[in-house]
């Protein structure tokens, strides 16, 4: 995780049970490299002393907005420039109020008004607190602004309740704090990604195809740009705008798809099939348009070729990633996928949930490997690609030495 090294983290601790995991992240970010200080409210300083964090980090907690001796060493305008990222771990469910709602009563909302950097947050509370629609509806606020929302993850609570509202674990907030500033991570990396849905036609003047809008492919097109990656994007129909600085191959059909992927694959080290490929296409495309002469019409489909197992079999094979948009048993059936397709990673998303669907803004992905699984928890997909794409960085890079 080199991302962090040399980076300025602010870390916020707010009042919960999870600020005594705020220890260890200090000493987890330090581990990559970063520089840490720490900003407390009132209230995490009921569950963790600050001469704790002070010794950890290695520099002076800040705790008060209003404190001439603080402000002397370090004024708050001067704290919020100096961060890199804004990392607040335990976030409480006040906390993301307050956030949400542009408070500036304590120190530590005041610099996430004034600061320019990023702002990650992992949230803790009791899973009856996390679900409340006030706290969702805050939450959809800080998504919208683009606040990194880290976890939380599923579990047993302090408070003997089972549940969302777990703080994640230290090492896997430092590691998504990573992959807030992963520009670079992917120098050099030649990555082929399919998006969109295909179009399989019947006759002239129509197809059969899906809601897919290639939103997701777009993202990570973007995003893998930014890490420094070369890009080309098969695209299905989609109606959406090339990424700066991304090759784009337009094709209408699976066969089409299947085609141009094939002959990416001399120059391909990583693969993202994040296309919905239709399964199946109509035996015979009729030459004229079909008129409706009878009261009923049958319609022979054959099965399209499966383009991300043939890339993950070919003796070119690059590094291959699918996904695998499921309804029900999600992990169960990306696993599945995971060996049939024969792919190094699986991106399994529940697109039952209306809110991550299909044609949805927001996405949130596990990231299965045949001996892991990374969740990301729910963000706009700009910021879940980045997310993603670090974790895809790690895992090639752990096969592939750099
Ligand atoms: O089997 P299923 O369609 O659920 O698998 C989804 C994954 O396989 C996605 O990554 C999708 O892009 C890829 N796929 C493909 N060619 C197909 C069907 C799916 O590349 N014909």
């Amino acid at each position: 995780m080199q991302q962090l090294n040399n980076k300025q983290i602010l870390l916020g601790v707010t009042g919960g049970i999870a600020a005594y995991k705020a220890a260890e992240l200090i000493r987890r970010l330090q581990d990559h490299g970063a520089n840490v200080r720490v900003v407390m409210t009132k209230a995490a300083q009921e569950f963790i002393t600050p001469l704790t964090l002070q010794a950890l980090s290695g520099n002076p907690v800040h705790t008060d907005l209003l404190n001439p001796e603080a402000e002397a060493a370090m004024g708050h305008i001067e704290l919020a420039r100096w961060a890199d990222l804004v990392l607040v771990a335990p976030a409480s469910a006040d906390f993301m109020a307050r956030l949400a709602h542009g408070e500036a009563g304590d120190l530590l909302t005041t610099l996430c008004l004034a600061t320019h950097a990023g702002i990650a947050i992992a949230p803790a509370m009791n899973q009856g607190m996390w679900r409340d629609p006030s706290t969702q509806a805050n939450l959809q606020t800080l998504i919208d602004r683009q606040v990194a929302i880290l976890g939380p993850a599923e579990g047993s609570q302090a408070c003997g309740d089972i549940g969302p509202g777990r703080m994640l674990e230290a090492a896997d907030i430092a590691a998504l704090a990573a992959a807030q500033f992963q520009s670079g991570s992917l120098d050099g990396v030649k990555l082929v990604i399919t998006a969109g849905p295909t179009r399989e036609a019947i006759d002239p003047v129509r197809y059969i195809s899906n809601h897919s809008s290639g939103k997701m492919g777009f993202a990570l097109a973007t995003a893998a740009v930014e890490a420094g990656a070369s890009v080309t994007l098969i695209a299905g129909p989609v109606a959406l705008a090339t990424p700066e600085r991304v090759t784009r191959i337009n094709v209408e059909s699976a066969d089409q798809m299947h085609q141009a992927a094939l002959a990416e694959l001399g120059h391909c080290d990583i693969f993202i099939g994040a296309a919905a490929v239709a399964d199946y296409r109509p035996a015979n495309i009729a030459e004229q348009k079909i008129k409706k002469n009878d009261d009923n019409m049958t319609i022979a489909l054959v099965r399209n070729p499966d383009i991300i197992a043939a890339v993950a079999s070919h003796p070119q094979r690059p590094f291959a990633i699918g996904f695998a948009a499921e309804t029900q048993d999600v992990l169960s059936y990306a696993r599945g996928k995971l060996k049939n397709k024969n792919l190094d990673l699986i991106i399994a998303n529940d697109v039952s949930d209306s809110r991550i669907g299909f044609n949805s803004d927001d996405n949130a992905v596990t990231v299965v490997a045949e001996t892991s699984e990374t969740a990301i928890a729910i963000a706009s997909k700009q910021q879940l690609a980045r997310q993603l794409l670090a974790v895809i960085a790690e895992h090639y890079y752990a096969k592939n030495v750099k």
